[in-house]
Protein backbone atom coordinates (compact mmCIF):
# COMPACT_ATOMS: atom_id res chain seq x y z
CA UNK A 1 0.00 0.00 0.00
CA UNK A 2 1.15 3.87 -0.73
CA UNK A 3 1.90 6.10 1.92
CA UNK A 4 3.54 9.40 3.19
CA UNK A 5 4.36 12.14 5.90
CA UNK A 6 2.23 15.00 5.96
CA UNK A 7 4.68 18.00 5.88
CA UNK A 8 1.99 20.81 4.71
CA UNK A 9 -1.52 21.49 6.07
CA UNK A 10 -3.42 24.41 4.26
CA UNK A 11 -7.10 24.01 5.40
CA UNK A 12 -8.37 20.94 3.46
CA UNK A 13 -5.59 20.66 1.33
CA UNK A 14 -2.40 18.69 2.56
CA UNK A 15 0.83 17.55 1.06
CA UNK A 16 2.72 14.04 2.09
CA UNK A 17 6.86 14.28 0.93
CA UNK A 18 8.19 10.59 0.65
CA UNK A 19 5.51 9.41 -0.78
CA UNK A 20 5.67 6.54 -2.47
CA UNK A 21 3.34 3.87 -4.24
CA UNK A 22 0.28 6.41 -3.88
CA UNK A 23 -1.59 6.63 -7.04
CA UNK A 24 -3.82 9.59 -8.45
CA UNK A 25 -7.46 9.47 -7.27
CA UNK A 26 -6.20 7.29 -4.14
CA UNK A 27 -8.60 7.45 -1.43
CA UNK A 28 -6.32 7.74 1.81
CA UNK A 29 -6.30 7.77 5.45
CA UNK A 30 -5.10 10.27 7.44
CA UNK A 31 -3.21 10.17 11.04
CA UNK A 32 -4.60 7.90 13.90
CA UNK A 33 -8.10 9.36 13.14
CA UNK A 34 -8.31 7.96 9.55
CA UNK A 35 -9.30 11.19 8.19
CA UNK A 36 -10.47 10.78 4.65
CA UNK A 37 -8.60 12.19 1.57
CA UNK A 38 -8.12 11.80 -1.97
CA UNK A 39 -5.29 12.11 -3.98
CA UNK A 40 -5.54 14.81 -6.10
CA UNK A 41 -1.73 15.70 -7.66
CA UNK A 42 1.54 13.58 -7.43
CA UNK A 43 4.74 15.79 -8.08
CA UNK A 44 7.48 13.08 -7.81
CA UNK A 45 7.80 12.24 -3.89
CA UNK A 46 5.51 14.72 -3.40
CA UNK A 47 1.60 14.14 -3.35
CA UNK A 48 -1.71 16.60 -2.55
CA UNK A 49 -4.69 15.28 -0.89
CA UNK A 50 -7.84 16.82 -0.48
CA UNK A 51 -9.08 15.71 2.56
CA UNK A 52 -12.72 15.12 3.40
CA UNK A 53 -13.09 16.18 6.76
CA UNK A 54 -11.57 19.03 9.06
CA UNK A 55 -8.23 19.14 9.78
CA UNK A 56 -7.46 21.30 12.41
CA UNK A 57 -5.25 20.27 14.74
CA UNK A 58 -3.20 18.04 11.93
CA UNK A 59 0.33 18.59 12.53
CA UNK A 60 3.15 17.78 10.29
CA UNK A 61 4.88 14.50 10.49
CA UNK A 62 0.88 12.44 10.28
CA UNK A 63 1.30 9.27 8.37
CA UNK A 64 -0.86 9.20 4.96
CA UNK A 65 -2.01 5.51 4.20
CA UNK A 66 -3.61 4.26 0.82
CA UNK A 67 -6.44 2.29 0.56
CA UNK A 68 -5.18 1.47 -3.35
CA UNK A 69 -8.89 2.03 -4.11
CA UNK A 70 -10.23 5.29 -5.90
CA UNK A 71 -12.46 7.21 -4.32
CA UNK A 72 -15.85 5.20 -4.84
CA UNK A 73 -19.51 4.88 -4.24
CA UNK A 74 -21.29 2.31 -3.13
CA UNK A 75 -24.43 0.60 -5.20
CA UNK A 76 -26.51 -1.38 -4.46
CA UNK A 77 -30.35 -1.49 -2.72
CA UNK A 78 -30.59 0.76 0.45
CA UNK A 79 -29.64 4.08 -1.93
CA UNK A 80 -33.70 5.00 -2.26
CA UNK A 81 -34.50 7.05 0.54
CA UNK A 82 -31.07 7.90 2.02
CA UNK A 83 -29.72 11.22 2.49
CA UNK A 84 -25.98 10.97 1.85
CA UNK A 85 -22.89 13.71 2.34
CA UNK A 86 -20.62 14.50 -0.46
CA UNK A 87 -18.49 10.96 -0.45
CA UNK A 88 -21.90 9.38 0.22
CA UNK A 89 -21.19 8.79 4.04
CA UNK A 90 -25.18 8.34 5.37
CA UNK A 91 -26.12 11.08 7.40
CA UNK A 92 -29.43 10.20 9.32
CA UNK A 93 -27.19 7.45 10.67
CA UNK A 94 -24.41 9.88 11.47
CA UNK A 95 -27.22 12.20 13.28
CA UNK A 96 -28.82 9.38 15.31
CA UNK A 97 -25.27 8.85 16.89
CA UNK A 98 -23.31 12.08 16.89
CA UNK A 99 -26.16 14.58 15.92
CA UNK A 100 -26.25 16.73 12.54
CA UNK A 101 -22.25 17.28 12.17
CA UNK A 102 -20.17 14.54 11.14
CA UNK A 103 -17.80 13.19 13.59
CA UNK A 104 -14.28 13.33 11.88
CA UNK A 105 -12.47 9.74 11.27
CA UNK A 106 -16.01 8.60 11.57
CA UNK A 107 -16.57 6.42 8.24
CA UNK A 108 -20.11 4.51 8.36
CA UNK A 109 -20.96 2.22 5.38
CA UNK A 110 -23.52 4.05 2.77
CA UNK A 111 -25.15 0.78 2.54
CA UNK A 112 -26.58 -0.96 5.90
CA UNK A 113 -24.97 -4.87 5.70
CA UNK A 114 -27.68 -5.95 8.06
CA UNK A 115 -30.60 -5.49 5.98
CA UNK A 116 -31.36 -8.04 4.13
CA UNK A 117 -33.20 -8.27 0.54
CA UNK A 118 -35.59 -10.98 -0.60
CA UNK A 119 -34.35 -11.06 -4.29
CA UNK A 120 -36.37 -12.68 -7.58
CA UNK A 121 -33.59 -14.17 -9.48
CA UNK A 122 -33.91 -14.11 -13.41
CA UNK A 123 -30.61 -15.75 -14.18
CA UNK A 124 -29.37 -19.37 -14.00
CA UNK A 125 -26.16 -22.24 -14.31
CA UNK A 126 -24.93 -21.88 -17.80
CA UNK A 127 -26.50 -18.21 -18.74
CA UNK A 128 -23.75 -15.96 -20.06
CA UNK A 129 -23.56 -12.40 -18.97
CA UNK A 130 -22.41 -8.96 -20.14
CA UNK A 131 -22.13 -6.18 -17.93
CA UNK A 132 -25.80 -4.62 -16.79
CA UNK A 133 -27.28 -7.80 -16.87
CA UNK A 134 -29.80 -8.45 -14.49
CA UNK A 135 -29.24 -11.17 -12.52
CA UNK A 136 -32.39 -10.08 -10.19
CA UNK A 137 -35.02 -7.78 -8.74
CA UNK A 138 -35.46 -6.27 -5.27
CA UNK A 139 -38.47 -4.59 -4.32
CA UNK A 140 -36.81 -1.57 -2.93
CA UNK A 141 -39.25 0.87 -2.08
CA UNK A 142 -42.89 -0.10 -3.01
CA UNK A 143 -42.05 2.16 -6.16
CA UNK A 144 -38.74 1.18 -6.82
CA UNK A 145 -37.48 -2.58 -8.11
CA UNK A 146 -33.87 -2.37 -7.93
CA UNK A 147 -32.38 -4.47 -10.16
CA UNK A 148 -29.33 -6.53 -9.35
CA UNK A 149 -26.16 -5.64 -11.87
CA UNK A 150 -23.66 -7.71 -13.92
CA UNK A 151 -21.09 -5.13 -12.90
CA UNK A 152 -19.11 -3.22 -15.89
CA UNK A 153 -16.14 -5.41 -17.25
CA UNK A 154 -17.62 -8.83 -16.46
CA UNK A 155 -18.52 -10.92 -19.14
CA UNK A 156 -18.68 -14.80 -18.93
CA UNK A 157 -21.27 -17.80 -17.72
CA UNK A 158 -23.07 -18.42 -14.89
CA UNK A 159 -21.18 -20.96 -12.76
CA UNK A 160 -23.17 -21.31 -9.38
CA UNK A 161 -26.15 -19.10 -8.40
CA UNK A 162 -26.84 -19.18 -4.51
CA UNK A 163 -30.04 -19.51 -3.76
CA UNK A 164 -30.81 -17.56 -0.06
CA UNK A 165 -34.04 -16.34 1.35
CA UNK A 166 -32.85 -12.90 2.05
CA UNK A 167 -29.16 -11.74 0.78
CA UNK A 168 -27.48 -8.85 2.50
CA UNK A 169 -25.70 -6.39 0.05
CA UNK A 170 -22.19 -8.31 0.87
CA UNK A 171 -23.78 -11.95 0.13
CA UNK A 172 -22.57 -13.68 -3.03
CA UNK A 173 -25.68 -14.09 -5.26
CA UNK A 174 -23.98 -15.61 -8.04
CA UNK A 175 -20.11 -16.88 -9.21
CA UNK A 176 -19.42 -16.05 -12.69
CA UNK A 177 -16.91 -17.61 -15.32
CA UNK A 178 -15.64 -14.69 -16.97
CA UNK A 179 -13.78 -14.76 -20.23
CA UNK A 180 -10.18 -15.38 -19.09
CA UNK A 181 -11.58 -18.57 -17.27
CA UNK A 182 -11.43 -16.89 -13.52
CA UNK A 183 -14.15 -17.61 -10.93
CA UNK A 184 -15.99 -13.80 -10.30
CA UNK A 185 -18.15 -13.70 -7.31
CA UNK A 186 -21.07 -11.07 -7.59
CA UNK A 187 -22.57 -9.29 -4.33
CA UNK A 188 -25.69 -7.33 -4.11
CA UNK A 189 -23.29 -4.41 -4.62
CA UNK A 190 -20.48 -3.32 -6.24
CA UNK A 191 -18.46 0.14 -5.94
CA UNK A 192 -17.71 2.30 -8.58
CA UNK A 193 -14.98 5.29 -8.98
CA UNK A 194 -17.49 8.42 -8.67
CA UNK A 195 -14.92 10.90 -11.28
CA UNK A 196 -15.32 7.83 -14.04
CA UNK A 197 -18.54 7.54 -15.61
CA UNK A 198 -19.73 4.53 -16.77
CA UNK A 199 -19.97 2.98 -19.77
CA UNK A 200 -22.58 2.24 -21.77
CA UNK A 201 -22.99 0.99 -25.64
CA UNK A 202 -24.31 4.11 -27.21
CA UNK A 203 -25.47 7.32 -26.62
CA UNK A 204 -29.26 7.89 -28.44
CA UNK A 205 -31.14 10.94 -29.91
CA UNK A 206 -33.75 12.61 -27.89
CA UNK A 207 -37.46 11.62 -27.91
CA UNK A 208 -39.78 12.11 -25.17
CA UNK A 209 -40.12 15.05 -23.15
CA UNK A 210 -39.38 15.29 -19.28
CA UNK A 211 -42.27 16.27 -18.35
CA UNK A 212 -42.58 18.74 -15.44
CA UNK A 213 -45.94 19.94 -15.04
CA UNK A 214 -44.47 23.25 -15.59
CA UNK A 215 -46.50 24.86 -18.71
CA UNK A 216 -43.25 27.15 -19.24
CA UNK A 217 -40.86 24.77 -19.21
CA UNK A 218 -42.99 22.12 -20.82
CA UNK A 219 -44.67 23.94 -23.89
CA UNK A 220 -41.91 26.63 -24.14
CA UNK A 221 -38.83 25.72 -23.29
CA UNK A 222 -38.93 22.14 -23.28
CA UNK A 223 -36.45 19.16 -21.60
CA UNK A 224 -35.54 15.92 -22.74
CA UNK A 225 -35.84 13.13 -21.11
CA UNK A 226 -31.75 12.15 -20.51
CA UNK A 227 -31.49 16.34 -21.31
CA UNK A 228 -29.28 18.84 -19.93
CA UNK A 229 -30.41 22.38 -18.34
CA UNK A 230 -29.01 24.98 -16.22
CA UNK A 231 -31.48 27.69 -14.45
CA UNK A 232 -29.51 30.78 -13.64
CA UNK A 233 -30.40 33.48 -12.01
CA UNK A 234 -29.55 36.02 -8.94
CA UNK A 235 -30.21 35.95 -5.80
CA UNK A 236 -33.46 34.99 -4.69
CA UNK A 237 -35.16 34.77 -8.22
CA UNK A 238 -36.70 31.23 -7.16
CA UNK A 239 -33.91 28.76 -8.66
CA UNK A 240 -34.56 26.58 -5.46
CA UNK A 241 -38.22 26.97 -5.59
CA UNK A 242 -37.93 25.85 -9.41
CA UNK A 243 -35.50 22.86 -8.98
CA UNK A 244 -37.68 21.35 -5.69
CA UNK A 245 -40.82 21.95 -8.21
CA UNK A 246 -39.09 19.35 -9.86
CA UNK A 247 -37.90 17.36 -8.17
CA UNK A 248 -41.42 16.72 -7.22
CA UNK A 249 -43.62 16.90 -10.20
CA UNK A 250 -40.87 15.33 -13.08
CA UNK A 251 -41.62 12.31 -14.82
CA UNK A 252 -38.78 10.94 -13.54
CA UNK A 253 -38.60 7.27 -12.00
CA UNK A 254 -35.38 8.45 -9.82
CA UNK A 255 -34.67 12.02 -8.65
CA UNK A 256 -31.75 12.80 -7.36
CA UNK A 257 -31.29 15.69 -5.53
CA UNK A 258 -27.93 17.29 -4.72
CA UNK A 259 -27.98 20.51 -2.15
CA UNK A 260 -24.78 21.81 -3.05
CA UNK A 261 -22.92 24.77 -0.96
CA UNK A 262 -26.33 25.78 -0.23
CA UNK A 263 -27.46 27.55 3.33
CA UNK A 264 -28.24 24.98 6.01
CA UNK A 265 -31.61 25.96 6.95
CA UNK A 266 -32.81 25.53 2.98
CA UNK A 267 -31.48 22.45 3.26
CA UNK A 268 -32.65 21.47 6.46
CA UNK A 269 -36.06 22.18 4.90
CA UNK A 270 -35.54 20.50 1.84
CA UNK A 271 -34.58 17.00 5.14
CA UNK A 272 -37.95 17.52 6.72
CA UNK A 273 -40.29 18.61 3.49
CA UNK A 274 -39.65 15.88 0.74
CA UNK A 275 -39.94 13.10 3.11
CA UNK A 276 -43.57 14.53 3.57
CA UNK A 277 -44.23 14.99 -0.16
CA UNK A 278 -46.62 12.86 -2.20
CA UNK A 279 -45.89 11.29 -5.61
CA UNK A 280 -48.43 12.52 -7.57
CA UNK A 281 -48.37 9.83 -9.81
CA UNK A 282 -48.42 7.06 -7.07
CA UNK A 283 -49.65 9.01 -3.85
CA UNK A 284 -46.46 7.42 -2.12
CA UNK A 285 -43.92 9.23 -0.44
CA UNK A 286 -41.89 11.00 -2.87
CA UNK A 287 -39.14 9.76 -0.92
CA UNK A 288 -39.72 6.43 -2.27
CA UNK A 289 -37.79 7.39 -5.23
CA UNK A 290 -35.55 9.73 -4.22
CA UNK A 291 -31.96 10.05 -3.06
CA UNK A 292 -30.90 13.35 -1.42
CA UNK A 293 -27.21 14.69 -0.97
CA UNK A 294 -26.80 17.05 1.18
CA UNK A 295 -23.62 19.37 1.81
CA UNK A 296 -24.29 22.86 3.04
CA UNK A 297 -22.08 25.86 3.52
CA UNK A 298 -20.55 24.92 6.43
CA UNK A 299 -19.45 21.38 5.78
CA UNK A 300 -15.74 20.96 4.04
CA UNK A 301 -16.01 22.17 0.41
CA UNK A 302 -13.92 18.76 -0.19
CA UNK A 303 -16.73 16.78 0.02
CA UNK A 304 -18.84 19.91 -1.70
CA UNK A 305 -16.43 19.49 -5.18
CA UNK A 306 -17.03 15.75 -4.78
CA UNK A 307 -20.62 15.68 -4.15
CA UNK A 308 -21.93 16.15 -7.78
CA UNK A 309 -19.71 13.14 -8.85
CA UNK A 310 -21.01 10.90 -6.36
CA UNK A 311 -24.73 12.06 -7.30
CA UNK A 312 -24.33 11.47 -10.84
CA UNK A 313 -22.64 8.48 -10.21
CA UNK A 314 -25.82 7.05 -8.55
CA UNK A 315 -27.63 8.23 -11.33
CA UNK A 316 -26.07 6.84 -14.06
CA UNK A 317 -26.18 3.39 -11.95
CA UNK A 318 -29.91 3.64 -11.88
CA UNK A 319 -30.19 4.44 -15.76
CA UNK A 320 -28.56 1.23 -15.89
CA UNK A 321 -31.22 -0.33 -14.65
CA UNK A 322 -33.43 0.96 -17.46
CA UNK A 323 -34.45 4.18 -15.74
CA UNK A 324 -35.20 7.94 -16.43
CA UNK A 325 -33.03 9.66 -13.59
CA UNK A 326 -33.53 13.57 -13.16
CA UNK A 327 -30.61 14.61 -11.09
CA UNK A 328 -30.62 18.44 -9.51
CA UNK A 329 -27.72 20.16 -8.12
CA UNK A 330 -28.32 23.68 -6.42
CA UNK A 331 -25.64 24.96 -6.85
CA UNK A 332 -23.29 24.51 -9.53
CA UNK A 333 -22.00 27.87 -8.27
CA UNK A 334 -21.25 27.11 -4.73
CA UNK A 335 -19.86 23.71 -6.43
CA UNK A 336 -17.40 26.16 -8.72
CA UNK A 337 -16.65 28.27 -5.56
CA UNK A 338 -15.24 25.01 -3.63
CA UNK A 339 -13.34 24.35 -6.83
CA UNK A 340 -11.61 27.85 -6.44
CA UNK A 341 -10.63 27.75 -3.34
CA UNK A 342 -8.95 24.14 -3.69
CA UNK A 343 -7.40 25.50 -6.44
CA UNK A 344 -5.91 28.61 -4.46
CA UNK A 345 -4.50 26.43 -1.29
CA UNK A 346 -2.77 24.39 -3.97
CA UNK A 347 -0.96 27.51 -5.35
CA UNK A 348 -2.40 27.16 -8.92
CA UNK A 349 -2.34 30.12 -11.63
CA UNK A 350 -5.85 31.38 -11.11
CA UNK A 351 -7.57 32.42 -14.37
CA UNK A 352 -10.66 34.46 -14.98
CA UNK A 353 -12.29 35.72 -11.61
CA UNK A 354 -9.64 33.48 -9.62
CA UNK A 355 -11.35 30.27 -11.31
CA UNK A 356 -8.96 27.63 -11.84
CA UNK A 357 -8.23 27.25 -16.04
CA UNK A 358 -10.17 23.53 -15.61
CA UNK A 359 -13.41 25.40 -14.14
CA UNK A 360 -15.13 25.04 -18.21
CA UNK A 361 -13.97 21.08 -18.84
CA UNK A 362 -14.74 20.09 -15.36
CA UNK A 363 -18.14 21.81 -16.22
CA UNK A 364 -18.35 19.95 -19.36
CA UNK A 365 -17.65 16.40 -17.68
CA UNK A 366 -20.26 16.81 -15.49
CA UNK A 367 -23.10 17.86 -17.94
CA UNK A 368 -21.55 15.34 -20.33
CA UNK A 369 -22.68 12.09 -17.83
CA UNK A 370 -26.41 13.46 -18.63
CA UNK A 371 -27.94 11.78 -21.53
CA UNK A 372 -30.04 9.25 -23.00
CA UNK A 373 -28.42 5.58 -23.74
CA UNK A 374 -28.69 2.43 -24.76
CA UNK A 375 -27.09 0.43 -21.59
CA UNK A 376 -27.45 -3.11 -23.10
CA UNK A 377 -28.94 -4.27 -26.22
CA UNK A 378 -32.59 -4.36 -25.31
CA UNK A 379 -32.44 -1.64 -22.48
CA UNK A 380 -32.55 2.07 -22.49
CA UNK A 381 -32.03 4.67 -19.29
CA UNK A 382 -31.45 8.44 -19.65
CA UNK A 383 -29.69 10.74 -17.07
CA UNK A 384 -31.75 14.25 -17.27
CA UNK A 385 -29.15 16.87 -15.45
CA UNK A 386 -30.80 20.13 -14.09
CA UNK A 387 -28.22 22.51 -12.29
CA UNK A 388 -29.03 25.85 -11.05
CA UNK A 389 -26.34 28.80 -11.73
CA UNK A 390 -26.14 31.72 -9.11
CA UNK A 391 -24.24 34.17 -10.80
CA UNK A 392 -23.33 36.65 -8.13
CA UNK A 393 -24.51 40.45 -8.45
CA UNK A 394 -26.59 38.18 -11.50
CA UNK A 395 -24.01 39.24 -13.85
CA UNK A 396 -24.61 36.59 -16.56
CA UNK A 397 -20.97 36.66 -17.95
CA UNK A 398 -19.15 35.82 -15.24
CA UNK A 399 -17.61 32.39 -15.63
CA UNK A 400 -19.64 29.74 -14.58
CA UNK A 401 -22.50 31.05 -16.36
CA UNK A 402 -20.65 31.38 -19.60
CA UNK A 403 -19.23 28.10 -19.73
CA UNK A 404 -22.32 26.37 -18.24
CA UNK A 405 -24.31 27.91 -21.41
CA UNK A 406 -21.64 26.24 -23.51
CA UNK A 407 -22.85 22.41 -22.45
CA UNK A 408 -26.17 22.68 -21.51
CA UNK A 409 -28.79 22.89 -24.38
CA UNK A 410 -32.12 24.28 -22.47
CA UNK A 411 -31.27 27.65 -20.11
CA UNK A 412 -33.92 28.77 -18.19
CA UNK A 413 -32.72 32.14 -17.49
CA UNK A 414 -34.31 33.49 -14.14
CA UNK A 415 -34.75 37.20 -14.73
CA UNK A 416 -35.00 39.87 -11.63
CA UNK A 417 -37.49 42.17 -13.09
CA UNK A 418 -39.91 39.77 -13.54
CA UNK A 419 -39.34 37.74 -9.95
CA UNK A 420 -39.53 41.66 -8.22
CA UNK A 421 -42.91 41.78 -10.27
CA UNK A 422 -43.79 38.33 -8.82
CA UNK A 423 -44.29 36.84 -11.84
CA UNK A 424 -43.26 33.25 -10.83
CA UNK A 425 -41.65 30.95 -12.50
CA UNK A 426 -39.49 34.34 -13.26
CA UNK A 427 -38.39 32.41 -16.26
CA UNK A 428 -37.46 34.97 -18.78
CA UNK A 429 -39.07 34.42 -22.41
CA UNK A 430 -36.18 36.66 -24.07
CA UNK A 431 -33.37 35.03 -23.10
CA UNK A 432 -34.21 31.34 -22.15
CA UNK A 433 -34.36 28.74 -24.77
CA UNK A 434 -34.72 24.90 -24.92
CA UNK A 435 -32.61 23.02 -27.98
CA UNK A 436 -34.75 20.24 -27.41
CA UNK A 437 -37.59 21.59 -28.80
CA UNK A 438 -37.85 19.87 -32.25
CA UNK A 439 -36.89 16.18 -30.73
CA UNK A 440 -40.01 16.83 -28.23
CA UNK A 441 -42.65 18.36 -30.26
CA UNK A 442 -43.39 14.63 -31.59
CA UNK A 443 -44.29 13.58 -28.34
CA UNK A 444 -46.87 16.20 -28.24
CA UNK A 445 -48.38 15.83 -31.37
CA UNK A 446 -48.55 12.19 -30.66
CA UNK A 447 -51.34 13.63 -28.17
CA UNK A 448 -52.77 15.63 -31.37
CA UNK A 449 -51.68 18.96 -29.68
CA UNK A 450 -50.50 21.13 -32.36
CA UNK A 451 -46.99 22.35 -30.18
CA UNK A 452 -45.47 23.88 -32.89
CA UNK A 453 -47.82 26.73 -34.25
CA UNK A 454 -49.35 27.75 -30.65
CA UNK A 455 -45.65 27.72 -29.33
CA UNK A 456 -45.28 30.34 -32.66
CA UNK A 457 -48.44 32.43 -31.73
CA UNK A 458 -47.21 32.96 -28.02
CA UNK A 459 -43.25 33.80 -28.80
CA UNK A 460 -44.71 35.90 -31.56
CA UNK A 461 -46.87 37.78 -29.64
CA UNK A 462 -44.55 38.36 -27.35
CA UNK A 463 -41.82 39.09 -28.79
CA UNK A 464 -44.22 42.29 -30.75
CA UNK A 465 -44.72 42.85 -26.93
CA UNK A 466 -41.40 43.66 -25.91
CA UNK A 467 -40.98 45.99 -28.95
CA UNK A 468 -44.45 47.54 -28.83
CA UNK A 469 -43.71 48.06 -24.71
CA UNK A 470 -40.54 50.17 -26.36
CA UNK A 471 -42.25 52.42 -28.09
CA UNK A 472 -44.92 52.97 -25.22
CA UNK A 473 -42.09 54.43 -23.28
CA UNK A 474 -41.37 56.66 -25.34
CA UNK A 475 -44.90 57.76 -26.38
CA UNK A 476 -47.80 55.87 -24.20
CA UNK A 477 -49.98 53.86 -24.90
CA UNK A 478 -52.75 55.70 -25.96
CA UNK A 479 -50.86 56.86 -28.94
CA UNK A 480 -50.60 52.77 -30.29
CA UNK A 481 -53.45 51.98 -32.73
CA UNK A 482 -55.88 49.64 -31.27
CA UNK A 483 -54.34 46.66 -33.16
CA UNK A 484 -51.42 47.09 -31.27
CA UNK A 485 -53.07 47.55 -28.06
CA UNK A 486 -54.75 44.37 -28.83
CA UNK A 487 -51.47 42.29 -28.55
CA UNK A 488 -49.99 43.88 -25.90
CA UNK A 489 -53.87 42.53 -23.96
CA UNK A 490 -52.74 39.12 -25.85
CA UNK A 491 -49.65 39.13 -24.11
CA UNK A 492 -50.99 40.06 -20.59
CA UNK A 493 -53.14 36.93 -21.13
CA UNK A 494 -50.30 34.73 -22.35
CA UNK A 495 -48.28 36.07 -19.26
CA UNK A 496 -50.80 35.96 -16.04
CA UNK A 497 -53.14 33.37 -17.67
CA UNK A 498 -50.34 31.00 -19.00
CA UNK A 499 -46.71 31.74 -18.14
CA UNK A 500 -47.21 32.41 -14.90
CA UNK A 501 -47.87 29.23 -12.60
CA UNK A 502 -48.51 29.54 -8.62
CA UNK A 503 -46.31 26.74 -6.99
CA UNK A 504 -48.41 26.96 -3.98
CA UNK A 505 -51.61 26.48 -5.52
CA UNK A 506 -52.32 22.60 -4.98
CA UNK A 507 -54.52 23.43 -8.33
CA UNK A 508 -51.63 25.28 -10.40
CA UNK A 509 -48.34 23.23 -9.07
CA UNK A 510 -48.69 20.44 -11.68
CA UNK A 511 -50.44 21.46 -15.14
CA UNK A 512 -51.18 18.24 -16.98
CA UNK A 513 -50.53 18.08 -20.68
CA UNK A 514 -54.07 18.45 -21.65
CA UNK A 515 -54.50 21.12 -19.28
CA UNK A 516 -51.37 23.09 -21.09
CA UNK A 517 -52.76 22.83 -24.38
CA UNK A 518 -56.18 23.64 -23.49
CA UNK A 519 -55.37 27.23 -21.91
CA UNK A 520 -53.03 27.97 -24.16
CA UNK A 521 -55.78 27.27 -27.13
CA UNK A 522 -58.51 29.16 -25.33
CA UNK A 523 -56.06 32.31 -24.84
CA UNK A 524 -54.95 32.16 -28.28
CA UNK A 525 -58.78 31.69 -29.63
CA UNK A 526 -59.74 35.05 -27.77
CA UNK A 527 -57.20 37.09 -29.65
CA UNK A 528 -58.80 35.44 -32.43
CA UNK A 529 -61.98 36.59 -32.01
CA UNK A 530 -60.95 39.63 -30.65
CA UNK A 531 -59.05 40.53 -33.99
CA UNK A 532 -61.52 39.85 -35.91
CA UNK A 533 -64.42 42.29 -33.94
CA UNK A 534 -61.66 44.63 -33.64
CA UNK A 535 -61.77 44.80 -38.18
CA UNK A 536 -65.34 45.27 -37.89
CA UNK A 537 -65.14 48.30 -36.44
CA UNK A 538 -65.13 47.37 -32.59
CA UNK A 539 -63.64 49.36 -29.79
CA UNK A 540 -60.81 47.35 -27.82
CA UNK A 541 -62.14 48.68 -24.38
CA UNK A 542 -65.51 47.07 -25.17
CA UNK A 543 -63.62 44.03 -25.25
CA UNK A 544 -61.41 43.78 -22.23
CA UNK A 545 -64.42 45.04 -20.49
CA UNK A 546 -65.89 41.38 -21.02
CA UNK A 547 -65.73 39.38 -17.96
CA UNK A 548 -64.50 36.89 -19.46
CA UNK A 549 -60.94 38.43 -20.13
CA UNK A 550 -59.82 38.45 -16.62
CA UNK A 551 -61.47 34.90 -15.79
CA UNK A 552 -58.77 33.89 -18.52
CA UNK A 553 -55.83 34.47 -16.46
CA UNK A 554 -57.45 32.45 -13.39
CA UNK A 555 -57.84 29.47 -15.19
CA UNK A 556 -54.71 27.94 -13.84
CA UNK A 557 -55.70 28.07 -9.94
CA UNK A 558 -59.37 27.34 -10.80
CA UNK A 559 -59.36 24.42 -12.96
CA UNK A 560 -58.23 21.27 -11.96
CA UNK A 561 -56.09 18.71 -14.04
CA UNK A 562 -59.09 16.21 -13.76
CA UNK A 563 -62.01 18.75 -15.01
CA UNK A 564 -61.06 19.43 -18.48
CA UNK A 565 -64.88 19.39 -19.30
CA UNK A 566 -64.53 22.93 -17.53
CA UNK A 567 -62.67 24.41 -20.78
CA UNK A 568 -65.31 23.10 -22.91
CA UNK A 569 -67.99 25.02 -21.04
CA UNK A 570 -65.37 27.99 -20.91
CA UNK A 571 -64.95 28.07 -24.44
CA UNK A 572 -68.75 28.36 -24.95
CA UNK A 573 -68.54 31.72 -22.29
CA UNK A 574 -65.76 33.23 -24.73
CA UNK A 575 -67.68 32.54 -27.97
CA UNK A 576 -71.07 33.20 -26.29
CA UNK A 577 -69.84 36.53 -24.77
CA UNK A 578 -68.22 37.39 -28.09
CA UNK A 579 -71.58 36.75 -30.01
CA UNK A 580 -73.57 39.10 -27.54
CA UNK A 581 -70.99 41.62 -28.18
CA UNK A 582 -71.27 41.47 -32.33
CA UNK A 583 -74.92 41.95 -31.72
CA UNK A 584 -74.97 44.60 -29.49
CA UNK A 585 -72.77 46.49 -32.03
CA UNK A 586 -74.91 44.71 -34.80
N1 LIG B 1 -42.63 29.50 -8.62
C1 LIG B 1 -42.80 30.25 -7.51
N2 LIG B 1 -44.01 30.39 -6.97
C2 LIG B 1 -44.19 31.15 -5.87
N3 LIG B 1 -43.21 31.81 -5.24
C3 LIG B 1 -41.97 31.73 -5.74
C4 LIG B 1 -41.69 30.95 -6.91
N4 LIG B 1 -40.37 31.07 -7.18
C5 LIG B 1 -39.84 31.86 -6.23
N5 LIG B 1 -40.78 32.28 -5.36
C6 LIG B 1 -40.57 33.18 -4.20
O1 LIG B 1 -39.24 33.70 -4.25
C7 LIG B 1 -38.52 33.37 -3.04
C8 LIG B 1 -37.07 33.07 -3.35
O2 LIG B 1 -36.97 31.90 -4.13
P1 LIG B 1 -35.73 30.91 -4.04
O3 LIG B 1 -35.32 30.65 -2.65
O4 LIG B 1 -36.07 29.74 -4.90
O5 LIG B 1 -34.62 31.79 -4.77
P2 LIG B 1 -33.12 31.38 -5.10
O6 LIG B 1 -32.86 31.87 -6.48
O7 LIG B 1 -32.90 29.95 -4.84
O8 LIG B 1 -32.34 32.27 -4.05
P3 LIG B 1 -30.80 32.16 -3.56
O9 LIG B 1 -30.01 32.95 -4.54
O10 LIG B 1 -30.85 32.79 -2.21
O11 LIG B 1 -30.46 30.71 -3.54
C9 LIG B 1 -39.29 32.18 -2.47
O12 LIG B 1 -39.14 32.12 -1.08
C10 LIG B 1 -40.72 32.46 -2.89
O13 LIG B 1 -41.33 33.35 -2.01
MG1 LIG C 1 -31.54 28.93 -3.61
Amino acid sequence: MGEGVLYRISGPIVVSRKTSGLKMNEEVRIGDEELIGEVIEINGEEAVIQVYEETTGISPGTRVSGTGNPISVELGPGLIGCTFDGIQRPLVVIRKEQGIFIKRGLNPKPLSRDREWEVDIHLKKDDLVVPNTIIGEVEETSLIRHRILIPPGVYGKVLEIIELPGYRVEDTICIIEDKEGERREVKLFHTWPVRKKRPFIERLPHEEILFTGQRVIDSIFPLAKGGVAAIPGGFGTGKTVTQHALAKWADADIIIYIGCGERGNEMAQVLEEFPKLKDPRSGKSLMERTILIANTSNMPVTARESSIYTGITMAEYFRDMGYDVALMADSTSRWAEALREISGRMEEMPAERGYPAYLGSRLAGFYERGGRVKVTEDRIGSVSVIGAVSPPGGDFSEPVTSHTKRFVRTFWVLDKDLAYARHYPAISWTNSYSGYFEEIAKWWEAKDIPIRSLRIRVMETLTVETHLRQIVQMVGEGALPEKERLTLKEAELIREGFLQQNALSPVDAYCSPEKQYRMLKIILDFGERARDLLERGLPLFKIIELPIFSELKRMGVEIENKEIDKFDKLAERVEKEFETLKEEYG
